[in-house]
């Protein structure tokens, strides 16, 4: 009889035994590692293993960055990652949470308004509905999905405050096309110095021939704002919502008193000498229903074709036809129509009959379409005489009359 061998070779009746089911242990486990590496990446998580780190300073990456369809970090930052890491994702497994863009400092209200707003949108998933809480439905199997990327926006929604820009905005992100960030990023006003990066990443994804677009209202009377988007692209494309600005005042006051009941009455707020007639311009309710004077400050930087005036009242009383225009201004096809839309009786105002993602009927918050406190009427005419000179320069400017002095 041959003498036991090497290991492996020939080896006892109870050696052998113990090391193939050990071998076999070793590569089941093997496998076992891969496996949970292959789907560690492709719930993305190994990004942060082997990519690029973005910079997040402001100044210097700012200065000259392209802006449709370039990435802040500027082009070679994309290119190098790994295409199918940066493009295709087999399964994904759950969404990454995102950093929640600033909370409003002066207006609260707001705020709280607006990310009540961000949390239904959240609610809605889907590509219409881009989210600061979740880009996709917890849980989704997408397979073999595009992913797209993070891109600066090329359209924002830059004011007026509460002339409809809620409504504008969740109106839009019904179209396949438009991807939105769902609270107020405040970048050009209150977040600059964080940079462009920092920014970007705040947008949710997009695919090709998608827009990435984002709502700040206060944008519309900061200095700063039109110089700032004009750095980041030329070609941004401008929305404003404008309202009658005497019902814009109200409305502004009304949300104010909402937060801070004990604030004075608005006629004492609204002038300096009631009986003189003298308006209080420097009262922020009053100061932002100034269109002309803002408007020739976004003139300086930014061609008029490039800047759509959406009017508020419209917005309310034929909310597809004024869809219409901007889907047109946006390059869009024309998806969204009057079969999106119903009159909700109890909430007096135009509603989504079917809410991107989740498919049920959809109005705004309740922070949006409130009852506004009683006035006394000759407080608004007296309002109406102040800004009917502004007005009228506005509707020269913009080559629309409002129809806001009839
Ligand atoms: P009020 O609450 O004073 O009525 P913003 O979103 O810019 O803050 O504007 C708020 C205003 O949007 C509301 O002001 C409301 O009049 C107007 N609005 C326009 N369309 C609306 C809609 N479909 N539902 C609710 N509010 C709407």
């Amino acid at each position: 009889m041959a003498p036991p061998g090497p290991a492996g070779a020939h080896p006892t009746s109870a050696e052998p035994l113990s090391r193939s089911v050990f071998r076999k242990f070793l590569l089941m486990l093997c496998s076992l590692l891969t496996s949970l590496y292959v789907f560690y990446c492709l719930a993305e998580r190994c990004q942060t293993l082997s990519g690029p780190v973005v910079g997040r300073s402001g100044g210097g990456e700012e200065a000259g960055t392209p802006g449709r369809g370039v990435s802040a970090g500027g082009p070679g930052e994309l290119a190098a990652w790994p295409v199918a890491a940066r493009r295709k994702r087999l399964l994904q497994v759950r969404p990454r949470p995102r950093r929640r863009p600033p909370a409003s400092r002066d207006d609260g209200e707001e705020a709280a308004g607006e990310e009540e707003s961000a949390g239904l949108a959240g609610s809605l998933g889907g590509s219409g509905a881009g989210s600061s809480v979740a880009e996709t439905p917890p849980g989704t199997l997408a397979l073999l999905l595009d992913e797209g990327s993070k891109q600066l926006p090329q359209a924002i929604i830059i004011g007026v405050k509460k002339g409809g820009t809620r409504a504008l905005l969740e109106f839009l992100r019904v179209h396949p096309d438009v991807r939105a960030v769902g609270a107020e990023p405040h970048f050009f006003d209150r977040s600059y110095d964080k940079g462009l990066a920092w920014y970007r990443d705040l947008m949710p994804r997009t695919l090709d021939g998608q827009i990435t677009m984002e709502k700040t209202p206060s944008y519309f009377v900061t200095r700063e704002a039109p110089a700032r988007i004009s750095a980041m692209s030329k070609d941004t494309k401008l929305l404003v919502v404008v309202r009658d600005p005497v019902t814009r005042a109200v409305s502004d006051y009304t949300q104010t008193l909402s937060k801070r009941p004990d604030i004075p009455s608005f006629e004492s707020l609204a002038f300096r000498n009631r009986s003189a007639g003298l308006v209080d311009r420097s009262w922020s309710a009053i100061q932002i229903g100034l269109y002309a004077e803002h408007l020739e400050r976004w003139l300086r930087h930014f061609p008029a074709r490039q800047m759509l005036f959406v009017s508020g009242e419209r917005l309310v009383r034929d909310p597809a036809g004024e869809l219409g225009r901007v889907q047109d201004f946006l390059g869009l096809k024309r998806i969204i129509s009057d079969k999106h839309f119903y009159f909700n009786q109890t909430k007096g105002f135009p509603c989504l009959k079917k809410a991107e993602g989740s498919g049920r009927p959809h109005c705004l918050g309740k922070t949006k379409g409130r009852p506004h406190p009683e006035i006394d009427a000759q407080v608004l005419r007296q309002l109406r005489d102040f800004y009917r000179p502004f007005n009228r320069k506005f509707y020269q400017m913009t080559g629309h009359d409002f129809g806001w002095d009839g």
